[in-house]
């Protein structure tokens, strides 16, 4: 019995000791070189659990979004986050975030076509016209879309 209870304290102590070993400064910034890396991966596990849950939030009207950006063509040269033949729409959202014409502006663009605005980021490359192939109430669906990305 008395053994039993020594083994028991003695775990326990052992145990208590590891996690104290896991916690101690020295492991957790794992030497110079792999402390950055460590902290990387922790942050990108953060966003992707952001953009999880900010998907989960809205999920509905971001699908109803996406299923008419797919429709009308817009997802062969855009992205909500990066760059693909034209700038991401998170970057398009960001610039004229605060800009009260810029929904007018922006729907004229999309239905005309436009370039030189993102020149730095696309290399140059002119987006077509969308119109009147995409319908313009669908355009306009779209730019509100994109505008709600800014944060
Ligand atoms: C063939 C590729 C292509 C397609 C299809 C396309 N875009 Fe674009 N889009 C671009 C490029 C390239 C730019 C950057 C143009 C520039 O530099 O001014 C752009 C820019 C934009 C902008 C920002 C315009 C500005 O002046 O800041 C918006 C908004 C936009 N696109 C929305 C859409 C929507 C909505 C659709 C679908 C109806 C769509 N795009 C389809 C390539 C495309």
């Amino acid at each position: 019995m008395k053994q039993k209870l020594t083994r028991l304290l003695l775990s326990g102590v052992i145990a208590v000791a590891g996690l104290a070993f896991l916690n101690s400064p020295t492991l957790a910034a794992g030497g110079a070189s792999s402390a950055v890396p460590a902290k990387k991966a922790v942050e990108t596990a953060a966003e992707v659990k952001k953009t999880g849950a900010e998907a989960k939030g809205k999920v509905s009207g971001n699908e109803a979004a996406m299923a008419l950006a797919k429709k009308s063509g817009c997802l062969g040269c855009h992205t909500v986050e990066t760059k693909l033949v034209g700038p991401s729409w998170k970057d398009i959202a960001a610039r004229y975030k605060g800009d009260s014409k810029a929904k007018a502006t922006l729907i004229e663009k999309v239905k005309k076509g436009g370039k030189g605005n993102w020149t730095k980021v696309t290399g140059g490359v002119p987006m077509p016209p969308n119109s009147p192939k995409v319908p313009d109430a669908d355009i306009e669906k779209l730019v509100d879309y994109v505008l709600s990305m800014a944060k």
